[in-house]
């Protein structure tokens, strides 16, 4: 079996839309690797419902998806990265038409054909390319196979990254990444490898909550690493809660796309009665936050385990058109979205905060890049627009392969490094302390550091985050490294990080909503929340 060596260029953590995207998009010139701790398409990418937001309307303007996307980030998105993202929407849409990604088309009345567009929360135009309801699987299909077939890239299955290697940490200067300790989960070896340039492309770290839309690989890896190795992080308070994840004993985590709003969608109470009128002019489709926030009041004001969404009073055609996906996955639980409501609560899904990066993606150490959910771009500010995230894989993988090959001729060649010690850990007899920590840590933060927080609450989740630090810094200090040892270990570094960056906040703002400071402070100039290692 073929291993990853010393011998590439750049070294990719993650193979999810941005992390393929950067590869092919340098592939002609520089050998890749790719690594993924699951197999090649698990990851968020490959969920996406919805679909990636883009100005292709003759209605829509690039000055209107700016002022969208700014007015959702709650006046902490940084408007040039918001134009620069939002300028290249279209070329992104194109260049995944090349790679092969089929998007829903329809016909205008003189019978020529363009694509179809969405609307979700947030944008006053429809402008959301997609592929029915399962726009990720058709972006992960093509760019897996695009790259599968590429002769400079090599995809590398269940290699869990444990730690970036930097000068800093072994004394050579001036500081820059070296390489990478993996572990091989197939054999359970731990390997180090390294390379000239690297990007972390892991995802964000909704799993860090007990409910998430997210699928098992969002652990907050690539944040943890980058904190590790002395990057900044920030904005990690304005973690995204998604207003609709599906609620059914045997569909955990089966997102009910806000798409589905976008097309009438209504959410209402068990006695049928709607409610969002109350909070916001633009009803479901105002953006996330305040509908996820509107639901979690309403739930616990009534004290009821969900709310609905009802799209049923369209026509059962075009909702099995639209909503095949969902259709199917509902209706195999029992529920007929074409004439009952679909209960719905909701679950962490999105992290608009992580590594701090400018506007090539590089983060604070020269040779190390961060692009998509792990990156902190200022895209999304205090909250991300729906389908951007997608936008934002392709565009920042654009810029950082531009960066990455103009300085690739100019950067050493790959050191020899030192191989893991394993001499003075031994296999663990208690695997039980990892499982239990791990629930433990969701539970607490999602009573605690959840939709609504307060300082009390916040107080009480760090406490137990440094105790869970010290247990697992020991358990990780003696015996031999498993993937769940790794992934506990890089959540609890990520809810401390959430905890810190909430804490810092003396107000409500976006996603972040605390009880002691109910209002947006307009006295203080809007900042980011940064913290440095
Ligand atoms: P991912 O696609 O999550 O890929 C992460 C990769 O990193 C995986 O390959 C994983 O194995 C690897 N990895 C992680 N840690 C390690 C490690 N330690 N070692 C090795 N490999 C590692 N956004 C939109 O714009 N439009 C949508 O319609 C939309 N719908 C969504 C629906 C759902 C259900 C979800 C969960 C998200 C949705 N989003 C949507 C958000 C969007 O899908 C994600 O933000 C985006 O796909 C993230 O892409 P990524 O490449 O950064 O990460
Ligand atoms: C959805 O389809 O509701 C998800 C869109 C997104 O997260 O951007």
């Amino acid at each position: 079996m073929n291993h990853p060596d010393s011998s590439y260029d750049v070294l990719i953590v993650g193979s999810g839309g941005a992390g393929l995207s950067l590869a092919l998009k340098m592939a002609d010139h520089a050998r890749i690797a790719v690594l993924s701790k699951c197999s090649v398409s698990e990851g968020s990418t490959y969920y996406a419902q919805g679909g990636i937001s883009a100005v292709l309307d003759e209605q829509d303007s690039l000055a209107s998806h700016i002022t969208d996307t700014l007015d959702a980030g709650a006046g902490l998105c940084d408007p040039e990265i918001v134009k620069l993202t939002v300028t290249h929407g279209k070329e992104s849409i194109d260049w995944l038409r090349q790679q092969g990604v089929a998007f829903t088309e329809e016909q205008a009345a003189n019978g020529e054909s363009h694509l179809h567009l969405n609307r979700e929360g947030g944008h006053s135009h429809r402008r959301i390319v997609h592929t029915a309801d399962a726009t990720g699987k058709a972006v992960s299909n093509a760019l897996v196979a695009r790259a599968q077939a590429h002769p400079n890239i090599e995809i590398f299955e269940h290699y869990n990254v444990i730690d970036l290697i930097t000068g800093q940490k072994i004394g050579v200067s001036p500081n820059r990444v070296l390489g990478a300790y993996v572990l091989d989960i197939k054999s359970n070896k731990v390997r180090a490898i390294a390379a000239r340039a690297f990007a972390l492309a892991t995802g964000g770290a909704s799993k860090v909550y007990l409910y998430s839309t997210n699928p098992q690989i969002a652990t907050g890896d690539g944040i943890a690493l980058a904190w590790r190795a002395g990057c900044r992080v920030g904005n990690m308070e304005f973690m995204q809660f998604h207003p609709t994840c599906l609620y059914h004993s045997q569909g955990q985590s089966f997102l009910i796309s806000e798409a589905v709003r976008g097309e009438g969608g209504k959410l209402i109470l068990p006695n049928g009665s709607a409610f969002m009128h109350k909070y916001d002019p633009r009803q479901e489709l105002a953006p996330r936050d305040i509908v996820a926030r509107a639901i979690d009041h309403e739930m616990k004001k009534r004290g009821i385990d969900c709310v609905y969404l009802d799209i049923s009073h369209k026509p059962s055609a075009f909702i099995q058109e639209h909503f095949p996906t969902i259709y199917k996955r509902c209706l195999e639980l029992a529920i007929d979205i074409t004439r009952q409501p679909i209960p719905v609560v909701p679950a962490a899904h999105y992290t608009c905060g992580g590594i701090i990066t400018d506007a090539n993606a590089l983060t604070d150490i020269s040779n190390l890049y961060a692009v998509g959910e792990v990156a902190c771009t200022g895209l999304h500010g205090a909250n991300r627009m729906a389908s951007n995230s997608l936008l934002e894989c392709l565009v920042f993988a654009e810029r950082a392969s531009i960066d990455i090959l103009k300085k690739l001729p100019h950067l050493p060649k790959p050191p020899v490094l030192r191989e893991w010690d394993e001499s003075k850990v031994i296999d663990s007899d208690e695997e039980v302390v990892v499982s239990h920590n791990w629930n433990e840590l969701r539970h607490f933060m999602w009573d605690y550091v959840g939709i609504v927080r307060s300082d009390k609450r916040l107080s009480r989740a760090l406490r137990r985050i440094d105790l869970l630090k010290g247990e697992i810094t020991e358990y990780y200090s003696h015996f031999r490294v498993t993937s769940d040892l790794l992934e506990l270990r890089n959540l609890v570094i990520v809810a401390e990080l959430i905890v810190r960056c909430a804490q810092q906040r003396k107000e409500s703002r976006g996603l972040h909503f605390t009880l002691d400071y109910p209002a947006l402070d307009k006295s203080q100039p809007a900042r980011s929340s940064i913290l440095k290692p």
